[in-house]
């Protein structure tokens, strides 16, 4: 069973004023993932990769189609059971991290098992394990605002890992890095889909990132141009 399937999935968008004509971000969009593939999705600026990943994940809800994440159907869960999926099962990265600048690092990374009501001492634990995965454990008692762009997307992908999610998410996780600093993002998410059988599904406009995942999907204009296995990866 793929750990993630799509069909037929839409996500159109009401026009913003009367005069204006609704978006079709996403079209017809088919796929199946299976556990443990590191899949990147690529395509122009305003292709639809962003809001294809939110359906993905279960942040948007899409205008038709479904999405089956390890069997269930994200459509039949109402808000507070999807936001527990959410929780639970996916990670999510995002290209500005978006880490909390009030709470420390391992406060940040805690921060959903905590929400989830796991003790503290055991959410504490978990996150200076997340921490240690992605080489940040050194760094739990700064705030972000201490801490480089590189090393904080490293503490949002720390997050992301804390309630040992079955897929990771990531949107453009290196746009705002600089080349060094992807390079150690992009060989972190590897390591993980390999060491740990994590599902990577991962957008990036970067032609040279995507070659190293081990699948490329292209989108263009909302719909799938091209699925194919990457000639490129490293493994
Ligand atoms: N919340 C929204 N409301 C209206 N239009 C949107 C919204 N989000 C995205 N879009 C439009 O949907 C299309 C796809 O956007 P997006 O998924 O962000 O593309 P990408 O991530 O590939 O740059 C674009 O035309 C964008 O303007
Ligand atoms: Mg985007």
């Amino acid at each position: 069973m793929p750990i993630l399937q799509a069909e037929h999935l839409e996500k159109t968008f009401a026009a913003a004023s009367q005069a204006g004509a609704a978006v079709a971000a996403v079209c017809d969009v088919n796929l199946a993932i299976e556990v443990g593939e590191c899949v990147a999705i690529t395509g122009a600026s305003g292709s639809g990769k962003s809001t294809l990943l939110h359906m993905l994940g279960g942040i948007t809800r899409p205008t038709a189609g479904s999405v089956m994440l390890e069997g269930i159907d994200l459509a039949t869960l109402d808000d507070d059971a999807l936001a527990l999926v959410r929780r639970r099962r996916i990670g999510f990265v995002f290209q500005r991290y978006n880490l909390l600048p009030e709470l420390s690092l391992v406060e940040n990374v805690a921060l959903p098992l905590v929400l989830d009501g796991v003790p503290f001492l055991q959410s504490n634990a978990a996150a200076m394990s997340s921490l240690e995965t992605v080489g940040m454990e050194h760094r739990a008692g700064h705030r972000p605002d201490e801490l480089s762009g590189g090393e904080q997307q490293r503490g949002a992908i720390a997050r992301a890992l804390v309630a040992a999610p079955a897929i990771v998410l990531a949107d453009e996780p290196t746009g705002a890095l600089d080349s060094v600093n992807s390079r150690r993002v992009i060989e972190l998410l590897h390591r993980l889909a390999i060491e740990q059988k994590q599902t990577i599904i991962l957008v990036t406009h970067d032609a040279s990132i995507a070659r190293e995942a081990g699948r490329i999907i292209r989108v263009q204009d909302g719909r799938i141009e091209s699925d194919l296995p990457s000639t490129g990866a490293p493994r």
